[in-house]
């Protein structure tokens, strides 16, 4: 196993990359989201290997990626025109459109499902790599399955190194939390994951979609869609909550909680706003960006997430941050992150 760090696109890299692909091997390489795992979508033994490398539950499917549009239609067949319209319109880019799937994708990639996830990514390294490797490209995210997904190269060497070939190093990513995915095969066309492509994104397109209602609800027994969604994800080692309330009342109530814990002597993170970090006396403070700055939120999660793993702290407590698009996509992820431990604090 090594990894290499190209400057610009280096062709020889990127050559030899596309070969181990081409040739049954695993390389990881970035995207515009998280640093992907990729191997030979069309091989059932890539799959595997995939999964096993991961420690993957093998019904939980993976994303095939594309380097051109028109692959689409040989990954999966029956296409319906929304997906295509979603594809012309946010292609290349964070978006992952499920459809039915083709013959040549085997039941290995799809976790058995007669759909298949396909995505044409934007980064040019994971554009070029595809294009090398004349095939298309089956990827997760390249974390060990459960913690949160690699945002820089070193992230995969952590949980990855020595169980696959290659690694390609481009530096940190641009967006930090993995693709929307929406379901084409629903009679309306379904969010099954929220990421930096929002609900009004898809419906300015479509006219009309929804958010999987398995996402929203978890108290009636219904499950998300997404096999991938229904797992303890983007987990850190500590013990995670999230306090919810106005700002002011949030920090007081994190703060009584940090003093009583420390006291416990348990050690103590806090994942605050670069507005409120600075008013926290005790306890491990990271700032996660302005309140107001959801992309710098989403750029920053996981980075923290795998900072305080790396500190060893044993609880953290998380400000609460909410809204639209990418917003709602960092609340998903943080919610999943804290296990579904949120605490709502008064005025
Ligand atoms: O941004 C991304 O999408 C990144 C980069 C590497 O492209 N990939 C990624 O892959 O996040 P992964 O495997 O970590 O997440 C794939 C998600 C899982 O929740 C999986 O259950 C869901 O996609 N999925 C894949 N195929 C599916 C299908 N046919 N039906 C429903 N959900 C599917
Ligand atoms: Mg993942």
């Amino acid at each position: 196993m090594y990894s290499v760090r190209p400057t610009e696109i280096d062709k020889r890299i990127i050559s030899e990359a596309g070969q181990i692909i081409s040739e049954g091997g695993l390389v990881a390489f970035p995207t515009e989201t998280v640093y992907g795992l990729g191997g030979r979508a069309t091989d059932p033994l890539a799959s595997k290997k995939i999964y096993a490398a991961k420690g993957r539950p093998s019904d939980n499917p993976l994303i095939v990626h594309i380097c051109n549009v028109s692959q689409l239609n040989e990954v999966g067949c029956d296409i319906p025109d929304g997906a295509i319209k979603l594809a012309h319109s946010f292609w290349p880019g964070p978006l992952t459109l499920i459809v039915k799937k083709a013959d040549i994708i085997p039941y290995e990639t799809t976790g058995g499902l007669d759909t298949v996830a396909v995505r044409l990514p934007s980064h040019p390294v994971a554009r070029a790599l595809i294009q090398a490797s004349r095939t298309y490209i089956a990827a997760p995210s390249a974390n060990i399955s459960g913690r949160p997904s690699p945002t820089e190269a070193i992230h995969v060497i952590e949980d990855l190194g020595g169980r696959i070939d290659c690694i390609i190093d481009a530096g940190r990513v641009d967006i930090g939390l993995e693709s929307t995915i929406v379901d084409m095969t629903e009679d309306i066309p379904t969010i099954l994951r929220p990421g930096a492509i929002s609900l009004s994104d898809v419906e300015g397109v479509l006219g009309e979609a929804r958010i999987d209602p398995g996402l929203l609800k978890t108290d009636d027994g219904s499950r998300p869609k997404a096999p991938g969604m229904r797992y303890r994800h983007y987990a850190p080692q500590a013990d995670m909550t999230i306090i919810k309330g106005p700002a002011g009342s949030a920090v007081e109530e994190i703060k009584r909680r940090v003093l009583s814990d420390l006291k416990a002597g348990h050690s103590v993170g806090i994942i605050a706003s670069n507005e409120t970090a600075g008013t926290y006396g005790k306890g491990i403070v990271k700032m996660i960006g302005s309140a107001g700055d959801p992309s710098a939120i989403a750029y920053n999660l996981y980075h923290i997430l795998r900072e305080f793993d790396e500190t060893g702290v044993d609880i953290i407590y998380s400000e609460s941050f909410s809204g639209e698009g990418i917003a709602d996509a960092v609340a998903n992820r943080m919610i999943k992150a804290a296990g579904g431990k949120i605490i709502e604090v008064g005025s």
